[in-house]
């Protein structure tokens, strides 16, 4: 009878432990899943979808070692509300953590409540929200670049070509004449860009003459359709562009091709962001220069924060501004120098 209890014993001890070990190998391989969703305004804006591209590139990369990530990702085509419904549903459907490209910056309210309700942190990326909004949460981090030095890196670049480049003033009254084409009002890249760009170039001892501003919402047809207003109002006395991003500077330039103006009468192109048609575009000279909006370095300080935050780790390792932002530097970008960022 004594054997029999003790027998009994082992294998009682026997199963505990094989429902121990059980129980921490289910653990370990649940801690070292993600599930991450991802929400961006719109898919037909040219550089998000490349920076969306490079963030599921950055989370293969993160999956490859030894966690595996899941990424599901939402387009909102331009509409606050049906981004709203999708974060609703990525939370429903159990992400750890949410990247999320605000439609609109200014109202991230309902986004931040649902995420808080089930405690799963949130990094705004490229569209910043305001600096109360971003207060409204200790889990709330935003990814994206200083928008005024995109300004003035478009500037410097514009005033050194305008020196080295007399012809510029194609007209010769010691001023240029230009035209700017801004991004989608209350944006954070719009005016600031456009009013950095412009202090760089006075401040470099360009002598400037406004003629005109308009705002093509960073779409390249938009911008063409602007263009072409400015360019029936000015004839042929536009002399510079400006555009808040490349997509508007090509657009400006297709406007002069549908025009089929000889290339006396053109003007100088300047864009930011480097994408692969604006990268292009400088190569062949069409643009005279852009500012490099670095996707590459926004998608990996993204993903590397998101896992950081589901794993609880190497959150020592990132540099934050003011404990909550992350801002990658621009870097001008010139025919000479073009190819090192492709
Ligand atoms: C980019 C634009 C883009 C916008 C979208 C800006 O930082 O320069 O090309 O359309 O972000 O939010």
């Amino acid at each position: 009878m004594k054997k029999q209890n003790k027998t009994i014993l082992a294998v009682i001890y026997c199963l505990c432990i094989l429902f121990l070990c059980a129980c921490a190998k289910e653990q370990r391989e649940a801690d070292d899943k993600a599930q991450v969703g991802v929400a961006y305004y719109n898919k037909s804006d040219t550089f998000l979808n490349q920076l969306i591209d490079r963030l599921k590139e950055q989370f293969d990369r993160l999956s490859a070692k030894d966690i595996e990530i899941t990424v599901t990702i939402r387009d909102a085509a331009g509409s606050q509300r049906t981004q709203d419904d999708q974060v609703k549903e990525l939370l429903d459907a159990g992400c750890d953590v949410l990247c999320v490209n605000l439609v609109d910056r200014a109202d991230p309210s309902e986004i931040i409540d649902l995420a808080r309700e089930r405690d799963v942190p949130i990094i705004f990326f490229n569209r910043e929200p305001v600096a109360e909004d971003m207060m409204q949460w200790d889990k709330l981090y935003y990814v994206g670049a200083d928008a005024r030095q995109s300004g003035l890196m478009q500037g410097e670049l514009a005033a050194d070509y305008i020196r080295q480049n007399k012809k510029a003033d194609r007209n010769k009254d010691g001023k240029i004449q230009y035209v700017v084409l801004e991004g989608e009002a209350g944006h954070q890249d719009a005016i600031i860009r456009t009013e950095h760009a412009i202090a760089a170039l006075k401040s470099k001892g360009i002598k400037l003459e406004k003629l005109s501003c308009r705002i093509a919402n960073w779409n390249r047809a938009q911008a063409q359709n602007r263009m072409m207003q400015m360019i029936s109002q000015h004839k042929n006395s536009i002399e510079l562009v400006l555009a808040n991003n490349d997509d508007m500077a090509l657009g400006a330039l297709d406007a002069y091709k549908k025009l089929n103006v000889t290339e006396a009468v053109l003007p100088v192109f300047f864009g930011i962001d480097g994408t692969d048609i604006g990268l292009k575009a400088v190569e062949e000279k069409q643009l005279a220069a852009t500012v490099y909006n670095d996707k590459e370095g926004q998608a990996a300080a993204i993903a590397e924060l998101a896992v950081s935050l589901v794993f609880k780790k190497g959150m020592d390792n990132i540099q934050f501004t003011k404990e909550k932002y992350i801002y990658l530097p621009y870097f001008k970008v010139t025919s000479e120098n073009v190819k090192t960022f492709y």
